[in-house]
């Protein structure tokens, strides 16, 4: 049985995703400044902040793989970023190597592009497009995929870049109907992080099949990834579409970065002027 650690584990993502990798017979090595109990079979909680580089090390010594969920998952002042985006994700990287974990499935986010626009109806954008960071968070996140690329590249670790949308039961509002992640969905990408055996160095989104919708998925899918949920199902639109109605034509909402972009409210945080050079 492989064990994989996740960091940051006591959070949302990491308490959905212990249930998925746990279905598909991993033991999981639980890392977090906060304790988590209970635990379940298979399961072990080790308190330690990701900032710790030498408990970091000794913590991930044994495991197969780990999970990069730690991070501040808020768009706070730039010293929280600077202390676990990235100072938390080289102590990470670093530790991964020294313990000879070399799997990292990254925790990465839509946000890194959030600053490009949101069509409707596409096009749609892979992974390859330009990064636009819609906030300091986003940055963080695309540190995190550049020190990944690096370790890969340099050092033989094999590394895996999810920009997770949202992940949830469902999708919660119109954006999200094109960036919603079903916690199966999660729990496949992360496995074939852990399990593919050519896997160097990819950026994959962390989407279900959003039917069309804004991202292109092509890397994911080159990977073997076949999600099992989506909005296809035009049950989730017309739900959605009624709670989550869009801005009236020509409004200054509709001409909102909230509206206009994939970052959505992210986007609109601080944004300085006319929306218009977004869309160029
Ligand atoms: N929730 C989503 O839909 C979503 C979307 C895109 C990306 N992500 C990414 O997934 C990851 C997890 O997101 P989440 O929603 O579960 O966040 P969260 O804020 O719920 O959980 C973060 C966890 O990290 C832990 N943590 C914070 N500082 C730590 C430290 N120094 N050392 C060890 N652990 C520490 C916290 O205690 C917490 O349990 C993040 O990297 C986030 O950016 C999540």
């Amino acid at each position: 049985m492989k064990t994989i650690a996740i960091t940051g584990a006591a959070g949302l993502v990491g308490t959905g995703l212990r249930r998925e990798l746990l279905q598909r017979a991993y033991a999981l090595q639980l890392l977090d400044v906060k304790s988590i109990d209970p635990c379940y079979a298979n399961e072990r909680s080790v308190v330690v902040d990701i900032t710790d580089q030498a408990a970091l090390t000794a913590a991930l010594r044994g495991c197969d793989a780990v999970v990069h969920l730690a991070a501040c998952t808020t768009d706070a002042p730039w010293p929280q970023h600077v202390k676990l985006s990235i100072e938390g994700s080289i102590s990470l990287f670093d530790a991964a190597r020294e313990a000879g974990v070399l799997r990292v499935v990254y925790a990465s986010s839509h946000h890194v592009v959030g600053l490009h626009p949101r069509a409707p109806n596409g096009p749609r954008l892979g992974t390859a497009a330009q990064v636009r960071p819609d906030s300091r968070y986003a940055v963080g996140k695309a540190f995190g995929e550049s020190i990944g690329a690096m370790y890969a590249g340099k050092y033989g670790m094999q590394v895996l870049a999810i920009r997770i949308g949202n992940v949830n039961t469902r999708p919660i509002d119109r954006r999200r109907l094109g960036n919603w992640l079903s916690w199966r969905d999660l729990g496949q990408l992360v496995a074939l992080g852990v399990e593919h055996p050519d896997l160097v160095f990819s950026v994959v989104y962390g989407v279900s099949d959003s039917s069309g919708r804004h991202y292109d998925n092509a890397a994911a899918h080159a990977l073997g990834y076949r999600p099992q949920d989506g909005t296809a199902a035009a049950a989730f639109d017309a739900q959605v579409l009624q709670e989550d109605p869009p801005p009236a034509a020509g409004s200054a909402a509709s001409r909102s970065a909230a509206e206009l972009t994939l970052g959505g409210q992210f986007s609109q945080n601080e944004f300085v002027g006319d929306t218009a050079r977004l869309l160029v």
